[in-house]
């Protein structure tokens, strides 16, 4: 059966899972949700859709619910999730099938992996050797999810945290999202533009040799994440932290994906 994956990623955690479910699938595309659906019909019977995407504010990355919200899935498509998070993912795979079901889709198989934080106004990465484990064992799971998908295995959404997922939603999940970027400060910055390129949603304009915000952030955290200075910083809380991205992924795999086919 055909195969198209599509993908949201900032720091690679994402990605890294996407493309190791792709490669057990075979033929299967790995598209990132960057790209923004056409409109044109897409999966059919026989055919399988997958989503692969982060836990934000634990809930489902509004770039994430637009993306299911545009796409025209074809009826008898099997669908599925596979979410990574830090900590707890609670009914994040729970809001994207309510999204599906309004549009007669549905999650066939639904399921998620703690990886590596990379929430540094929180907290900074971990450490080098913690990484590596829970990458590892991300990755074994992936693979039991392709194998499960591929054998068209049925594994519904487990409604959990729901109430709770509501209430923080609330509070969190899009609240204050225009203004989220008012906080970037840029120190020692060389100029290179890399934190413009990473950006999913071209929301870094360089000018002057500077990135500045466009207030139309998704809270991805690509930008400070990437630059490869350590230049930005988010307000005070991020200053000293290390930075996190997956080490088997580079800012061209995430720029390549924000360029639409990867
Ligand atoms: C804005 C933001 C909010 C986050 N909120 C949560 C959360 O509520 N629960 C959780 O477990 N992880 C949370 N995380 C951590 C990410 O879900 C996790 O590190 C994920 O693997 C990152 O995937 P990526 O590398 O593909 O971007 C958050 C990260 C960001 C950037
Ligand atoms: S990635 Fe860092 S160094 Fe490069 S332009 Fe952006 S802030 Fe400056
Ligand atoms: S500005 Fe930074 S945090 Fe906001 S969407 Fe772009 S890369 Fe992500």
């Amino acid at each position: 059966m055909g195969s198209t994956i599509y993908y949201f990623s900032a720091t690679g955690n994402s990605l890294t899972i996407a493309r190791q479910i792709a490669k057990r699938l075979g033929d299967c595309k790995v598209i990132s949700m960057a790209s923004q659906p056409t409109g044109e019909p897409v999966g059919g019977p026989g055919e399988s859709i997958g989503f692969v995407f982060p836990v934000f504010y634990i809930g489902l990355p509004r770039l994430v619910r637009y993306f299911a919200q545009k796409l025209n899935i074809t009826e008898g498509t099997y669908c599925f999730a596979f979410i990574s998070f830090g900590g707890y993912g609670a009914d994040t795979l729970g809001m994207l099938d309510d999204i599906l079901k309004e549009k007669g889709a549905h999650l066939s198989f639904a399921d998620g992996v703690k990886m590596p934080g990379n929430y540094i106004v929180k907290y900074q990465a971990f450490a080098p050797d913690v990484v590596q484990k829970l990458i590892k064992a991300a990755m074994d799971k992936a693979d039991e999810a392709a194998e499960a998908v591929s054998n068209g295995k049925l594994r519904p959404v487990k409604r959990n945290g729901r109430l709770l997922g509501k209430i923080a939603n609330r509070r969190y999940l899009y609240k204050g999202i225009a203004e989220w970027d008012e906080k970037f400060k840029v120190g020692r910055c060389t100029g290179c533009g890399l934190c413009a390129k990473v950006c999913p949603v071209n929301n870094i304009k360089m000018e002057d040799r500077r990135p500045l915000w466009l207030h139309h952030c998704e809270r991805c955290l690509a930008c400070i994440q990437w630059c490869p200075c350590e230049a930005i910083e988010y307000g005070q809380k991020t200053i000293g932290r290390r930075r996190y991205h997956n080490p088997n992924v580079s800012a061209e795999d995430i720029i390549k994906g924000n360029a639409r086919v990867i």
